[in-house]
């Protein structure tokens, strides 16, 4: 059986990019096809990396779960985990440490952009690839969706495989591959065009209230053309959210009137912020009840933790003896 894994940082509530990006296909794999084993987990110990208050990073964590179950995630044949429950992660990713190159490291995005941002890189920031290969290897993952920006770390994780698998002369890791939405080709706008990201602060969150998700986007950003004026369809990051939560013809009939002219962006918002509350009625509704019902969300990560934890311990000490690392 192939395993599928993904992980979400527990960072806040995903956002629209996080939930068409990874948790929709996701769960199609997961639900559907039989193939598969499917690993899905909350990147506690990643989100510790920017995150200092654990009582938060706690409240992220139930967020994150919440938002899976709402979309359906059917937890009798996948698991679903948090990272920090299965501990022995943490030692996979030391062993990759002490033989990853530093310099290697260097030059990942993820660094580059903490030196570019000013931001006060500790130690975790920079080896968070490592961890997330880790998250990977352990499992002995083939497929990993995630969203574009993840690709560099697949790599350095791919990379890590074939290296141990060099040294040891055996295929212990398999090379995992990422598993990009194709139909999402470039990322996901947030409300200022840049790619959606917490980190940015212009996340779209369907989970909040309707007059939050309304403010949110309400304040997507646009160029000045008047009503009146004619718009152009393929320019506009309303029409680029709009194609991915609206129906093929909707999309035709808001393109038809951007070019007609005499259609605002106000309603185009309106659109957009109807059609997102109507689409996602019942994931909102259900997210919701789960939220409220903690010892129901600590019953899931509970058990989910327990059967991750056991492939993890089986697989930790193959590892270990590949490595001649079962000192005891
Ligand atoms: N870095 C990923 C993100 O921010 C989260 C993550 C951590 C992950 N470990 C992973 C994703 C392993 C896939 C597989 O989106």
């Amino acid at each position: 059986m192939k395993i599928m894994l993904t992980g979400i940082q527990s960072t806040g509530t995903p956002h629209l990019g996080n939930i068409l990006g990874v948790i929709i296909p996701s769960i199609n794999i997961a639900n559907n096809n039989s193939k598969f084993s499917s690993f899905i987990f909350v990147a506690d110990l990643h989100s510790l990396t920017q995150i200092k208050n654990v009582k938060e990073i706690k409240e992220n964590t139930y967020k994150i779960v919440a938002a899976w179950l709402s979309f359906g995630l059917n937890t009798e044949n996948s698991l679903l985990y948090r990272q920090s429950d299965v501990s022995e992660v943490t030692e996979l990713a030391w062993y990759f440490n002490c033989f990853f190159p530093y310099k290697r490291l260097t030059l990942s995005h993820s660094f580059k952009k903490g030196i570019k941002n000013h931001i006060k890189m500790n130690v975790g920031l920079f080896t968070y690839p490592i961890l997330m290969a880790a998250d990977i290897l352990l499992y002995n993952a083939e497929t990993v969706p995630v969203g574009k920006d993840q690709l560099q770390h697949i790599e350095i994780a791919r990379r890590i495989a074939s290296c141990f698998n060099k040294k040891i002369g055996k295929k212990l890791f398999i090379l995992p591959n990422p598993f990009l939405q194709t139909e999402i080709v470039s990322s996901i706008p947030g409300i200022d065009g840049q790619k959606m990201s917490k980190s940015k602060k212009n996340c779209i969150n369907i989970f909040s209230s309707d007059k939050i998700l309304k403010k949110q986007i309400m304040s997507i950003h646009t160029d000045n053309k008047s009503l009146k004026e004619k718009k152009d369809p393929d320019k506009d990051f309303i029409m680029s959210l709009y194609r991915l939560v609206a129906s093929i013809d909707e999309v035709d009939e808001m393109r038809k009137k951007y070019i007609k002219g005499g259609y605002g962006y106000f309603e185009a918002k309106i659109a957009l912020y109807e059609c997102i509350i109507k689409k996602f009625s019942k994931e909102r509704e259900k997210f919701s009840f789960f939220i409220k019902n903690k010892p129901f969300l600590d019953r899931i990560l509970f058990l989910g933790a327990k059967k991750a934890k056991n492939i993890a311990f089986e697989r930790l000490n193959d590892i270990r003896k590949a490595l001649n690392f079962n000192l005891s």
